[in-house]
């Protein structure tokens, strides 16, 4: 083994081609037996579902170097059964999600030259996804499927890692009632792209969607879960059917219930209640717990500005991140079945 000479505390959060990558095709009503190869092109046909209607699923994932040098990925049990739930939602083939835990494990130690040390804040990224395969002209489901992961070592997904960030409310809507805004298809990353091009050109790092129906209720952003905290040091979590269900939030819950003695509500949070909120937070696999300074809304082109400021996260969003990152890296004794070691 030897690590790529990479200056891993700066690599930023962008695509480099690793080494290897898993493949496994669905045809004839089964999955085959799967392998990790070297292409990283994929050769479809020019109709395949994916490159006329999107037929697409997908997952986020990390894999750690502990302080003892171990190897490990984050719940991927939950990665894995999200991965099925999107793709059953898509009229795809659900890969089996023991195998998929299997595969990702494959996958990274394959690749484990590019995962990135301990303590220079960058981790391997891993990206399972899957694609309809097969030629269609009518709107119709593929018959056949292709299903992939590939690794890239990645660094904090916003500049500055863990100092607090700058929203932005928009005119356009993430998720409708019932659509596709509780699981990860490409689709909702590709609406997105034109209100965070506008967002990032006026220094906004992401969109805080609101409820498509009513406009009034915190959603989350088009790469996160959103968290905010009350006075009396309460967590306060949108709960919405068009949101996805983030596994870095489902985990922030339980750490702050049963490791912190924190006090969580989840429920609809109302967009007007918003500054008497003290701190407010991100948090995914890229973002993991990214504070949030100032929300601009474009409306009225004003801004809210949470108390806990632009310099640095407010006490229960730090302690929030201590926990949730010690216990990635091992620093932290992680509850029973979170942690799974790969080497
Ligand atoms: N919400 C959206 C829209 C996302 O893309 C992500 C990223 O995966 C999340 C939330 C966070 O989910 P997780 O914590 O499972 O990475
Ligand atoms: C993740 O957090 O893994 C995601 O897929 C979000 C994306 C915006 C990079």
């Amino acid at each position: 083994m030897s690590k790529k000479d990479l200056d891993w505390g700066n690599i930023g959060f962008q695509y480099r081609v690793t080494d290897k990558r898993y493949v496994s095709d669905y045809k004839d009503g089964a999955w085959d037996e799967g392998r990790l190869i070297e292409d990283s092109m994929i050769t479809v046909s020019e109709s395949a579902n994916i490159m006329q209607y999107c037929q697409e699923v997908f997952e986020g994932m990390k894999a750690y170097t502990t302080v003892d040098g171990k190897i490990v990925t984050f719940r991927p049990d939950l990665n894995a059964k999200r991965m099925a739930d999107s793709a059953k939602r898509m009229v795809m083939a659900p890969f089996p999600e023991d195998r998929f835990i299997e595969a990702v494990d494959m996958t990274v130690a394959a690749n484990e030259d590019w995962v990135p040390p301990y303590g220079t804040g960058a981790t391997l990224y891993i990206r399972p996804f899957m694609i309809g395969s097969a030629p269609v002209i009518g709107v119709q489901p593929s018959p056949e499927f292709h299903f992939r992961i590939f690794t890239t070592p990645v660094g904090p997904y916003f500049k500055g890692g863990a100092t607090p960030v700058a929203i932005t409310t928009c005119d356009y809507d993430r998720a409708a009632p019932h659509g596709t805004g509780n699981i990860k298809a490409g689709l909702n990353y590709a609406m997105s792209l034109l209100q965070t091009v506008e967002a990032h050109k006026n220094g906004y790092v992401e969109n805080m969607y609101l409820d498509a129906a009513t406009r009034t209720l915190v959603e989350e952003t088009g790469g996160s879960n959103i968290f905010f905290v009350t006075k009396d040091g309460k967590v306060v979590i949108p709960k919405s059917d068009s949101i996805l269900p983030s596994i870095t939030r489902r985990s922030l819950v339980y750490v702050a219930e049963n490791m912190l003695d924190i006090e969580v509500e989840e429920r609809p949070v109302e967009f007007s209640e918003v500054p008497t909120f003290v701190e407010c937070g991100l948090c995914g696999t890229a973002a993991v717990i990214s504070p949030v300074g100032r929300i601009h809304k474009h409306d009225d082109d004003t801004d809210i500005l949470l108390p806990s400021g632009m310099d640095a996260p407010g006490p229960v969003t730090a302690k929030l991140y201590e926990t949730l990152t010690g216990i990635q890296y091992g620093t932290v004794e992680a509850p029973e079945g979170w942690i799974h070691e790969i080497k």
